[in-house]
C-alpha cells in the first residue's frame, strides 16, 4: 500500500461548510480538559430510566466502566423517544432489493415490528434478559427490527455476516452459546440466490457437535424459496410475528449500563475470533454524538452507509447511529456494481442522497469502471460523503472529492475499529470542519487523546512513523472480548501500558504520522491481521484453515497490495511428501478456506515452495515474504536459517507478480 504523509494544502468548500480549524480545536481542547464531565453533559442528551452515580469508573481499569449506576434501554433512544413526535412518520428505511423490487419502512412500521417480533421472542420462544441471540440476515428490514427486538427484552445479539460460511457462523453461535438462530431463506447476490437458510442449517449441526444445540431457528421470507424445515425447531418470521397481538407494547427492559448491549465477532492474531462486547450505557452515548459530529444530521437528509450490518459499520452508522437521530435511509440488498457498474450513482440520484458512507475499497472498484457512469447522474445533493474500514489513496480521494461530491461535499474520512464503537478520528463538519488534507483522517474527535508512539513508547517526532495510541477511555469502547478477559488485556493494552504507574493505553495495533499540524495520516496494520477490501482477517485463521488440507504440511499467509481490494491474502504453503503442486490442488485449497471461513477469504493465489523462510528457532519469516510480495528490500537476513528459501519464494512471487500484471 502507498504510504502518503504528505502534508498538503488547505481545500475550498461550498458556502454549507467554512472549514474552521481554529473552532475545532477549541472545541476539541475544552473537550478534553475533563473528559468526565465532557462525556457526562454528552450523555445528557439521551434518554435514561435512572441517570448514572459515577460518570467512568476507573478502578478496575483497564476493564473501565462508563454511567455506573445508570439504566437505559438503546431502543429508548432509536424508536421509543420518536413515539408521538413527527418523526414517528418519516422514513426510517428506503430499502432496496438487490432484482429492484422496494419497500418502504416509516418509524412507526419499525416500532410496531419491533415489539410484535419482542413479544413474540419473550412470550413465544422463551428468550430472557441475558440469553444471546445469533443473527444471520441479509440486508432487509427485517435485520435491523430483530436487533432493536432482542435488545428491547434485555437479550444480546451477536449478528453474523451473511457472507460467512456455516464453520464460521458454528463457532460463533457456540462461542456465544446461543439456543436461538435467526436467518432467512435466501438473498439476492450479483443476480443469484444465496440459499442461506441451508448454510444456517449446517451451522446448527456443527455447533451441536461443539456441544450447543440451537433450539428455534427463526426464518424470514425474503427468497420465496423451498428451503429444508426442521419440524418443532423452525419456525417462519412472519408466523411468529401473527402470534403477537397486532398493537403488541413491550416496555424496553431496563438494562444497567455496564451490561452488555451485544457482541460483534472480529478477527484477530490467533485462530479465534474475538468476541467484542459492548456496553448498554456507553455505547449509545459515543455513538449518538459521533453520528452528529461525522454527518451534522438536519431534518431533510438522506443518508446512505452502504455497507452491511453484519459489520460494526453497519451497527453503528445503520441501525443504531441514525435511528437515535430520526433519520432517514437508505438500505440495500445486493452487489454494489449490478446489474452495472451505476447502480450506486443511480440509487443516490433516485433517493436524492445527501450524505453517503462507504469504503475506499468500493471507490477503487467504481472508479475503475470509469467517469461515464458516475457523469450520467446528478449527484447534486450530496453534501457530505464519508469513508472507513481502510486507508483512502489521495488519488482516489481527490476522485471522490471531485467527481462525486462535485467540489462541494467534504470528505469525512473515519478512522475506527470495531472495538471504538464509532470513529475515534474523523472530520467533524457537526461541530466545525478543519481543512481537509486527501488521505488525512485529520484530528482526534472530542474526547479522544490519540498519540503516535515509537516501538520504545516515546512520542514520535512529527512526520515519523509510528504506532497509534489511546491515551484515555471513552464512552464507546469495548467492555472486553466475550468469555477471554486475559485476552483483552493482552491484546489492547499490554503493548505500552504501565499498570504499575497505574498508566494504561489502549493500542489498535495501527501504524500512523502526526504531521506537522497534527493531522494523522493512518497507515494500516501492524499486526498479523489483514485488511481485505474493508474487511479485517486473521492470517492465523487463514492458515489454520489451509493446514486442514490433508496434502499440506505447512502454510504462510501474508497480505498483496492490491489496487482494488487494498490487500489480498496470498498463501504460500508447503507440501507434504508425496504430493504434487497442480492448479487443482490451489483450487482445493481455495474451497477449503472458503468452506471453513467464507468467500472473502479465499486467497487470490496460493505459491507451492519446498521451503519457507525460516529463522534458526524455526519461526516463519512473514517479514520477507511480504517485503517480496510489496517489492520491498527484504531487510536483514542474518537470523535467517537458508537462505535458499528466500530465493525460491521470490521466483513464485515475481510468477505470481506477472500473472496479476496480465489478467
Ligand atoms: C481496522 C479496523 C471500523 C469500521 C470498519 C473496519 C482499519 C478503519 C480506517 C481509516 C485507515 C482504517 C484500521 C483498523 N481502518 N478505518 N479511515 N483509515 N485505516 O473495522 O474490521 O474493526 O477494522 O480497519 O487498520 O484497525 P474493523
Amino acid at each position: 500500500m502507498a504510504e502518503h504523509t504528505g502534508s498538503g494544502e488547505a481545500l475550498p468548500f461550498s458556502e454549507v461548510y467554512y472549514p474552521s480549524r481554529e473552532a475545532y480545536l477549541e472545541y476539541y481542547r475544552k473537550s478534553v480538559e475533563d473528559i468526565e464531565s465532557f462525556w457526562s453533559e454528552r450523555a445528557r442528551e439521551l434518554e435514561w430510566y435512572k441517570t448514572w452515580d459515577v460518570v467512568l469508573d476507573r478502578s478496575k481499569a483497564p476493564f473501565y466502566r462508563w454511567f455506573v449506576g445508570g439504566e437505559t434501554n438503546i431502543n429508548l433512544n432509536a424508536l421509543d423517544r420518536w413515539v408521538g413526535t413527527s418523526v414517528f412518520d418519516k422514513v426510517a428505511y428506503y430499502w432496496e432489493g438487490e432484482p429492484g423490487d422496494t419497500r418502504v419502512v416509516t418509524y412507526r412500521d419499525l416500532y410496531r415490528e419491533v415489539n410484535r417480533l419482542a413479544w413474540a421472542l419473550k412470550e413465544i420462544v422463551g428468550v430472557k434478559e441475558g440469553d444471546t441471540v445469533t443473527i444471520y440476515l441479509p440486508m432487509i428490514p427485517e435485520l435491523p427490527a430483530t436487533m432493536l427486538a432482542v435488545t428491547r427484552i434485555g437479550a444480546i445479539h451477536s449478528v453474523v455476516f451473511s457472507g460467512f460460511s456455516p464453520q464460521a457462523l458454528a463457532d460463533r453461535i457456540v462461542d456465544a452459546k446461543a439456543r436461538v438462530l435467526i436467518t432467512a431463506d435466501g438473498f439476492y447476490r450479483r443476480g443469484r440466490v444465496i440459499k442461506l437458510k441451508e448454510q444456517a442449517d449446517q451451522a446448527v449441526v456443527l455447533a451441536a457437535e461443539q456441544g450447543v444445540k440451537v433450539e428455534r431457528v427463526i426464518v424470514v421470507k425474503r427468497a420465496g424459496i423451498e428451503v429444508p424445515w426442521s419440524e418443532g425447531r423452525d419456525v417462519w418470521y412472519h408466523d411468529l410475528i401473527k402470534e403477537a397481538p397486532e398493537r403488541a407494547y413491550v416496555k424496553p427492559v431496563p438494562r444497567k449500563s455496564d451490561d452488555v448491549l451485544f457482541i460483534l465477532y472480529t478477527s484477530g492474531t490467533t485462530g479465534k475470533p474475538k468476541g467484542i462486547m459492548h456496553s448498554v450505557g456507553g455505547y449509545p452515548v459515543y455513538v449518538y454524538n459521533v453520528f452528529k459530529w461525522n454527518w451534522d444530521p438536519r431534518p431533510g437528509d438522506i443518508y446512505w452507509c452502504a455497507a452491511d450490518i453484519g459489520w460494526i459499520t453497519g451497527h453503528t452508522y445503520i441501525v443504531y447511529g441514525p435511528l437515535m437521530h430520526g433519520v432517514s435511509q437508505v438500505m440495500y440488498e445486493g452487489a454494489p456494481d449490478y446489474p452495472d457498474p451505476g447502480r450506486i450513482w443511480s440509487m443516490i440520484e433516485k433517493y436524492g442522497v445527501t450524505t453517503f458512507y462507504t469504503s475506499p475499497t468500493l471507490l477503487r472498484l467504481l472508479r475503475k469502471y470509469g467517469d461515464q457512469w458516475v457523469e450520467k447522474h446528478d449527484l447534486s445533493s450530496l453534501r457530505i460523503l464519508g469513508t472507513v474500514g481502510e486507508p483512502i489513496n489521495p488519488e482516489v480521494w481527490k476522485w471522490y472529492y471531485e467527481k462525486v461530491g462535485g467540489k462541494r461535499a467534504p470528505i469525512v474520512d473515519t478512522w475506527w475499529q470495531t472495538e471504538t464503537g464509532a470513529a475515534m478520528i474523523s472530520p467533524a463538519p457537526g461541530i466545525s470542519l478543519v481543512p481537509l488534507k486527501p488521505g488525512s483522517a485529520t484530528y482526534p474527535l472530542p474526547g479522544i487523546v490519540a498519540d503516535v508512539l515509537r516501538p520504545d513508547g516515546t512520542p514520535a517526532r512529527p512526520g515519523e512513523k509510528g504506532l497509534l495510541v489511546i491515551k484515555e477511555p471513552w464512552p464507546g469502547m469495548l467492555m472486553g472480548i466475550w468469555g477471554d478477559p486475559e485476552r483483552y488485556i493482552k491484546t489492547y493494552w499490554a503493548r505500552f501500558s504501565r499498570p504499575e504507574e497505574g498508566v494504561w493505553i489502549y493500542y489498535p495495533a495501527d501504524y500512523a504520522v502526526k504531521d506537522e499540524d497534527g493531522y494523522f495520516w493512518l497507515l494500516g496494520r501492524a499486526d498479523e491481521v489483514l485488511n481485505v477490501a474493508g474487511h479485517r482477517l486473521g492470517t492465523i485463521e487463514l492458515e489454520d484453515a489451509i493446514l486442514t488440507h490433508p496434502a499440506v504440511s505447512e502454510a504462510a499467509v501474508v497480505g498483496a497490495p492490491d489496487p482494488v481490494k487494498g490487500q489480498v491474502p496470498v498463501a504460500v504453503v508447503v507440501l507434504r511428501e508425496g504430493y504434487e503442486p497442480s492448479d487443482e490442488l490451489e483450487r482445493e485449497l481455495k474451497e477449503t478456506v472458503r468452506k471453513l471461513i467464507g468467500p472473502i477469504a479465499v486467497p487470490a493465489k496460493v505459491l507451492f515452495v519446498k521451503k519457507l523462510p525460516k529463522t534458526r528457532s524455526g519461526k516463519i519469516m512473514r517479514r520477507i515474504l511480504i517485503a517480496l510480495l510489496e517489492g520491498k528490500p527484504i531487510g536483514d537476513t542474518s537470523t535467517l536459517e537458508d537462505p535458499a528459501a528466500v530465493e525460491e519464494v521470490s521466483r513464485a512471487v515475481e510468477e505470481f507478480k506477472r500473472l496479476m500484471k496480465s489478467s
